[in-house]
């Protein structure tokens, strides 16, 4: 199991810019080609959809980090990159600064077990015919963590979970159990692994509102107690300011701002973050009233459509809904600039050229 450290572990109480890097990616890039047919297959025209595109993340020891961003933004296919499930277009992804270039064999079995995934739909991820025993038995057995006791680790990852007594749940299928208890249970299959860094894809989106919050409370206590750097998706820019540390949004396959979840979800410096906080069933809940400093633009809420990932627009990708474009904004694309009111506060946007400075 991954140890458990006190309050005066130096990594725990150390300032959170210390924190140490556990999987960071630099430039990822996904492009997915098209097949086609007929005219365009002979004349070898190869298109294809630019599902992530340059896309830079750290994630931290013992930090939760929310992946923001609306349909088809490209967050899964980050998380899946992340995981090895599929090979990269670009860009490098470094577990403790080591580059991970493989997905197979020792190596990449190695990386698997210390970068789990957790997916949406916990019922669709367990195998109805089988009980929680026999999932985390394989699960301790594949990472070859069964021990001599290994009645006592099924119990220990179950109390982990906070499924208790685990008696109670082991002989369970999946159908016997309730959404939540169906997602505790595909933690405590990746907590199986032992892993450093959990990437949750959309971990509660399937579950009644009501026992949404049991469970990013699982997370938030699995973060603090056993450190893991958790990669945290969701549409709910709420509930990234509530469960993440950073918050980081993306929008048609690139990251547009990033910073801590506070600064991110109450001073939104870009203008499609402004839209997606402005879109969320309750902004009240988010945004101060009048939103403060020179550079805050209003959004309209009815801002169009995403674009087309296959032929994507020049320059910002948001430049065709965005009501504050420049001239520039359609053939220059932006690079992060500092926003200048939060430390690592940044947001990819030709407004704040030179904010910071
Ligand atoms: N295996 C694939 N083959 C081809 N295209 C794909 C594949 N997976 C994703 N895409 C495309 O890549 C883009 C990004 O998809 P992705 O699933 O990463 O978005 P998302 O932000 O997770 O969306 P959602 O919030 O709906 O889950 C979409 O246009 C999608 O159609
Ligand atoms: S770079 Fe230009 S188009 Fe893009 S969000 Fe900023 S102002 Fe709008
Ligand atoms: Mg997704």
């Amino acid at each position: 199991m991954t140890t458990e450290q006190s309050p005066s572990d130096p990594v725990a109480a150390g300032p959170e810019g210390d924190l140490p890097v556990v999987l960071e990616a630099e430039g990822l890039t996904k492009h997915f080609p098209i097949r086609r047919r007929g005219r365009a297959a002979l004349t070898g025209s190869r298109r294809s959809i630019q599902a992530v595109d340059d896309v830079t993340l750290v994630l931290r020891r013992g930090r939760v980090t929310a992946l923001v961003g609306e349909s088809g933004s490209g967050k899964s296919t980050v998380a899946r990159l992340l995981a090895g499930l599929y090979p990269r277009t670009g860009g490098d992804i470094r577990l403790h600064g080591e580059s991970v270039n493989v997905r197979r064999g020792k190596a990449f079995r190695a990386y698997a077990r210390r970068v789990q995934m957790i997916f949406q739909d916990p019922f669709a991820s367990l195998n109805p015919v089988h009980t929680v025993r026999y999932h985390l038995t394989r699960a301790l057995k594949i990472h070859g963590r069964a021990g001599d006791d290994l009645e006592k680790s099924l119990r220990e990852l179950l109390t982990r979970v906070q499924m208790t007594p685990p008696e109670r749940y082991l002989d369970k299928f999946p159908h016997e159990l309730s959404g939540g208890q169906r997602q505790r249970v595909a933690i405590a299959r990746a907590l199986g692994a032992d892993p450093e860094a959990l990437l949750a894809d959309e971990p509660v989106s399937m579950l009644d509102v009501s026992i949404r919050l049991g469970v990013l409370n699982l997370l938030r206590d699995l973060k603090e107690r056993l450190h893991l750097a958790i990669l945290y998706i969701t549409h709910d820019i709420a509930s990234a300011r509530y469960f993440a540390d950073e918050t980081m949004v993306m929008y048609a396959g690139r990251m547009v701002e990033g910073g801590d979840s506070e600064t991110v979800t109450q001073r939104p410096a870009h203008p499609y973050t402004r839209l997606l906080i402005e879109s969320a069933p309750d902004p009240a809940r988010l945004l101060p009233a009048e939103p403060e400093g020179p550079f805050h633009v209003k959004v309209p809420s009815s801002g169009g459509e995403p674009p087309s990932l296959i032929d994507p627009p020049s320059g910002c990708r948001f430049h065709p809904r965005c009501p504050v474009a420049l001239a520039r904004c359609k053939t220059d694309l932006p690079p992060r600039f500092d926003v200048g009111d939060a430390p690592g506060h940044w947001a990819a946007c030709w407004l704040y050229d030179g904010a910071a400075g």
